[in-house]
């Protein structure tokens, strides 16, 4: 299948390991010119040599901590210097605590607010300018935005109050953003991972472990049986749904939330 991406420019932002880097890779392999964001240089060195590896382009970097509205301008004047117009954006960054209602601090919950869903607001608001510039001559939607958010958001899950609350707000976000931005010719979408063995459940699955005094793989497993496809999803899964909403392969989907989860949200919806 022809994605219609090769040339075009994307940014992915949580781009250094994880799901973010596997969709980056999987951009620059498709033939788009890849920007990519993270809060560590050195892990951004790494990714962009892994990435050049795989696709024959080293995508330029840039270090920022999206949750500090300084450090997404940055990004916003960078990346404009680097490409005057961005056809796709794909945010990257989030993730949960674990914890109980009643464990948790009014300073824990804006932390995470800052986290998961006020990095996508400003990505979004700083990078609309640019995705207005993608409307390609002969009309029809050109810029593109790929939200991470979470197979939570749809079914939440036990002791995971705040990131059920907020991806829950990307959800809204996606849908209320889909419908103001169509008329600009820009469609919003979201990848709800399940599972996803990235660095965020290996450290996760490892601090477990030292607690209960077992080993990670043993809380990968007891956590896999819920699971209806009995394992946890590989990064590179979920970025297949990344290029796919982000391609123009999906041309008329907006406001979607598509899980890549194995099945483990049962909801009808
Ligand atoms: N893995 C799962 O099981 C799972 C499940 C549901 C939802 N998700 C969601 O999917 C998204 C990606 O998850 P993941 O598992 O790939 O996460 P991850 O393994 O923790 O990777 C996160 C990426 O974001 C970067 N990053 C973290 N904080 C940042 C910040 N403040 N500013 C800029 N970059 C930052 C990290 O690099 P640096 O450390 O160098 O900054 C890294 O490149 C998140 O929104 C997460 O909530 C994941």
């Amino acid at each position: 299948m022809d994605l219609g991406i090769r040339g075009e420019t994307a940014l992915v932002v949580g781009a250094s390991y994880g799901i973010g880097f596997e969709s980056a890779k999987a951009l620059a392999c498709e033939g788009a010119r890849v920007l990519i964001a993270a809060r560590s240089e050195a892990n951004l060195a790494k990714a962009a040599a892994d990435i050049a590896a795989a696709s024959g382009q080293a995508p330029p970097a840039f270090a920022a901590d999206v949750t500090r509205e300084q450090d997404v301008a940055a990004l916003a004047k960078w990346a404009a210097a680097e490409a005057p117009s961005l056809d796709m954006l794909i945010t990257a960054v989030g993730g949960s605590q674990r914890s109980s209602f009643a464990a948790l601090t009014d300073e824990d919950w804006q932390r995470n607010y800052d986290f998961n869903v006020m990095s996508a607001v400003r990505l979004v608001r700083a990078f609309l300018p640019a995705l207005r510039k993608a409307r390609k001559p002969g009309g029809g939607a050109a810029g593109r935005i790929v939200l991470l958010g979470a197979a939570a958001a749809k079914m939440p899950y036990p002791n995971q109050i705040v990131s059920n609350v907020h991806k829950a707000g990307l959800l809204a976000l996606t849908k209320t953003l889909a419908a103001e931005l169509a008329p600009d010719g820009i469609r919003v979408n979201l990848v709800a991972p399940g599972r996803t063995l990235t660095p965020l459940w290996i450290n996760r699955a490892a601090d477990m472990a030292k607690k209960d005094g077992r080993s990670p793989e043993a809380v990968i497993e007891e956590f896999s049986h819920e699971i209806p496809m009995r394992r946890f999803g590989r990064p590179e899964e979920t970025a297949q749904a990344v290029l796919f909403l982000a391609s123009h392969a999906a041309s008329y989907i907006t406001g979607q939330a598509l899980n890549v989860d194995g099945g483990i949200a049962r909801g009808l919806l």
